[in-house]
């Protein structure tokens, strides 16, 4: 049954949503597993760029079935909105979308909870991306959650909105010192999204048992990045999502034979929005020269990225959690404009080296990283088509990097667009 995962190996905004969108047309169908409208997902084809949030970034071709599955939070509005710039193209997605009944809808007392939550920890705040996911997924495991069947379902909504907003507006008020929200507003506001989304509603869990029992492929659609999840990111500073391969059994419903491959996206240096440790960053010219070059600012709130260099250490680590099988490197063009590029190999913690990753933040915060330093090849790669194009400092360099991480780089993506990409081997074999 082939399954394949498409998982962010850092901390997010690797460059997934071009690389599903990419792989696509080997696909059959593509499935959102986990996280909500936090994640901002770029697809460029033909110099038109589209940034989903919720819908898998298989959409944009024509024949692909696309899955919100029953692991993920989604925001309605946000999701009506994404609609909307849909149909503002020649996208048709009505008959091949599909939302699983067991998705967690994020409402407007998440979003609220979200952003009172962040300035009650004050100095300490996350820096969530204030989209509600958090107090969602809190709510999913402490069952006040609202899925999307009873989201869809006008009685049960009504019903269920009553009785877990009165609760909700007594924190909100009574701990947290907000207004009150208000039932009616939200009860016409939300049923007019309902009746927008309720032709979507499906089992998702039988849909993709179906496809991969006629042997046809499935692509699992990661959010986020290895260093974000809950259980193995750098926690607290994670999201509230388990953003590893193996979170696609319970987001999706499959069992992990259902699982074929796994293909870890990696950004050809580290990025990371929000607060937490990151060995690597570049608090210098060189960070900034990273985030201008490679326009490395949030494709959900707008927010500068903070850069860095490569981390092999941390990839190691996140090979390990995934079980990645090739990777995919991902904007390595931008790095054309250095004359030279380190790479972490090693950490040094109270002066001795490592090569492993520490399990706790304490530890993380502290360590020095190790550099090994790699002359650049200081010109533009992104016209590049074929691994022999490649300036050999390019390919000494991707060279380096899939022996320190251990896997092989299967693609080269060397620009935004479908057509920048550079096929080495067969991620799928
Ligand atoms: P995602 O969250 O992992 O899907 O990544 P984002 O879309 O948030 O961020 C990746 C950004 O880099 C987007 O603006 C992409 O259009 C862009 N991008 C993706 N691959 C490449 C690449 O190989 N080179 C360059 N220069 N940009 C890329
Ligand atoms: P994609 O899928 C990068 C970060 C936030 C914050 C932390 C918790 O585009 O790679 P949350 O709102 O999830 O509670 O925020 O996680 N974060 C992301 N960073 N890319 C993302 O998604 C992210 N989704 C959440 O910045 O540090
Ligand atoms: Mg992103």
């Amino acid at each position: 049954m082939p399954g394949f995962v498409i998982v962010g190996m850092q901390w997010g905004d690797e460059g997934k949503g071009k690389v599903v969108d990419f792989l696509t047309s080997q696909a059959d169908m593509v499935v959102r597993h986990q996280g909500g409208n936090n994640a901002g997902h770029t697809v460029v084809v033909n110099g038109k760029q589209t940034v989903l949030h919720l819908i898998p970034s298989g959409i944009l071709h024509d024949t692909t079935v696309c899955v919100i599955g029953n692991g993920t939070v989604l925001d309605p509005e946000v999701l009506c909105k994404e609609l909307d710039n849909l149909d503002a193209t020649d996208c048709d997605y009505k008959k091949r979308l599909f939302i699983s009944s067991g998705a967690h809808v994020i409402m407007p007392y998440h979003r609220v909870m979200d952003r009172a939550q962040e300035k009650f920890r004050g100095s300490k705040k996350i820096g969530t991306t204030g989209r509600g996911i958090g107090p969602a997924y809190a709510d999913k495991a402490d069952r006040f959650g609202m899925r999307f069947a009873d989201f869809v379902d006008p009685v049960i909504f009504a019903q269920k909105l009553k009785d877990t907003l009165s609760y909700k507006n007594t924190i909100l008020q009574q701990s947290f010192g907000e207004e009150p929200l208000d039932y009616d507003t939200i009860l016409k506001g939300y049923s007019v999204y309902a009746d927008r989304l309720r032709p979507f509603v499906a089992d998702s869990v039988t849909m993709v048992h179906e496809v991969l029992k006629q042997g046809k492929r499935v692509m699992f659609e990661g959010a986020q990045g290895s260093m974000l999840d809950l259980d193995h990111g750098t926690f607290p500073y994670v999201t509230s999502s388990t953003t590893l391969a193996g979170g696609v059994c319970a987001g999706a419903g499959v069992g992990p034979s259902a699982i074929n491959g796994v293909i870890g996206i990696v950004k050809a240096y580290s990025t990371r929005v929000g607060e937490g440790p990151f060995p690597t960053e570049l608090l210098n010219g060189t960070g900034d020269l990273l985030r201008t070059t490679g326009h490395e600012f949030g494709a959900t709130t707008g927010r500068p990225r903070r850069c860095g260099w490569i981390d092999t250490v941390q990839l190691r680590r996140a090979v390990q959690l995934n079980g990645a099988t090739n990777i995919v490197l991902t904007k390595p063009d931008v790095l054309g404009v250095l004359d030279k590029i380190e790479i972490c190999v090693a950490y040094e913690i109270d002066g001795k080296r490592t090569e492993i990753f520490p399990a706790e933040i304490t530890t993380l915060a502290k360590v020095k990283p190790v550099y090994e330093v790699m002359p650049g090849w200081q010109r533009d790669i992104s016209t590049c088509r074929s691994w022999d194009e490649l300036p050999e400092t390019a390919r000494n360099y991707f060279n380096r990097v899939e022996e320190l991480i251990g896997v092989p780089v299967s693609i080269i993506s060397v620009g935004p667009g479908r057509e920048q990409t550079i096929l080495h081997r067969d991620p799928f074999s």
